[in-house]
């Protein structure tokens, strides 16, 4: 499924006006962002509308990510009001401590209501992310239900619904909409390997280039193992064309075809566990995101076994 949001200047303020105007509403932020490219989920304009509400940061789709930098992201996202934690929505793993980590981020807020004289009530909670990062899933794992309505965004009405998730807490039932930051085109390509802006919007060929060109870097050799290359050939969408035997006719190959198909094997996993976007040296926070390039090639053979 690609989402079906398209990003023009207009639709992104009405997303981060909506956003800002949700989270007036709540006590505690869920920031859902996609384990594999953890910073450009991030919107640095978020950062600034949160402040210092606290915030519990998901790097989902745990079971996609090179398992070491799943490990090293969760330190990097962890600071002062801001909690992080893996999580697969897909199969709920992790929700009992998901639960635990709303709760403790929100009793903070919770005490100073009391010391105040102001009567004990549930914590609010809003799921935010940019489309395809897991919300809805993260949100249907959380409640027991299998799947929201397609296009069912939370916005603020009359009838926002508040599900009660543990005594003390309550979730909004529907999510918050991220929108994606796309003046780095780097952001904007890394957003597209993973389906977080619809292929409608990008060239698949250039973004299968810039995704085996990046998987390279990160984990060398990697690539033309898994699509059976000469040890001597360099890796590019031609030479896998011509391994996969996608032509068009007579010679000509179907490099759309093999852009397709590249894509599809890395958000299937079928190349291993992959991270596009590896820890900088120093640590980032949502609050001083910035972007960066990955510094560091993981000597590490990620996990193929799926
Ligand atoms: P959104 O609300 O943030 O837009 O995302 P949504 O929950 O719709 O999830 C987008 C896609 O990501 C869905 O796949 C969903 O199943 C998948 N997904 C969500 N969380 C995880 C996770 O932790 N691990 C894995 N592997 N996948 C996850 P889809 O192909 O669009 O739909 P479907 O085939 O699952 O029906």
């Amino acid at each position: 499924m690609q989402p079906s949001i398209q990003w023009y200047p207009g639709h992104i303020a009405k997303y981060e006006r909506q956003l800002s105007e949700l989270l007036k509403l709540v006590d505690v932020i869920v920031v859902v962002l996609d384990c594999r490219i953890p910073q450009a989920t991030v919107n640095p304009r978020l950062a600034s509308k949160i402040g210092d509400k606290p915030t519990l940061i998901i790097l989902n789709k745990s079971d996609l990510g090179d398992a070491s930098q799943n490990k090293r992201w969760i330190k990097s996202f962890t600071g002062e009001n801001q909690r992080a934690m893996l999580y697969d929505a897909k199969t709920g793993q992790g929700k009992a401590q998901l639960v635990q980590q709303i709760q403790a981020l929100g009793e903070v807020t919770l005490q100073k209501l009391v010391a105040k004289g102001r009567k004990r009530r549930p914590i609010r909670v809003l799921v935010a992310g940019m489309p395809n990062v897991g919300k809805s899933t993260l949100i249907n794992s959380i409640v027991g239900r299998k799947k929201t309505k397609t296009g069912h965004r939370a916005g603020v009405t009359k009838t926002t619904q508040w599900i009660r998730i543990h005594s003390d807490v309550e979730l909004m039932d529907s999510p918050g909409v991220i929108p994606p930051q796309l003046d780095s085109p780097e952001a904007g390509a890394l957003l597209a390997t993973v389906s977080s802006i619809g292929d409608a919007a990008f060239d698949e060929e250039e973004i299968a280039r810039f995704l085996l060109e990046t998987i390279e870097g990160l984990y060398p050799g990697l690539a033309g193992r898994f699509f059976k290359l000469a040890s001597d050939q360099t890796l590019s969408l031609e030479r896998i064309a011509e391994a996969r035997h996608y032509k068009l006719g007579g010679e000509q190959l179907d490099l759309l075809r093999t852009a397709q198909a590249v894509l599809s094997d890395f958000r299937h996993a079928r190349l291993g566990r992959i991270t596009l976007e590896h820890v900088p040296n120093h640590s980032v926070s949502t609050g001083d995101a910035e972007r960066e390039k990955p510094q560091e090639t993981n000597s590490e053979q990620p996990d193929i076994s799926q």
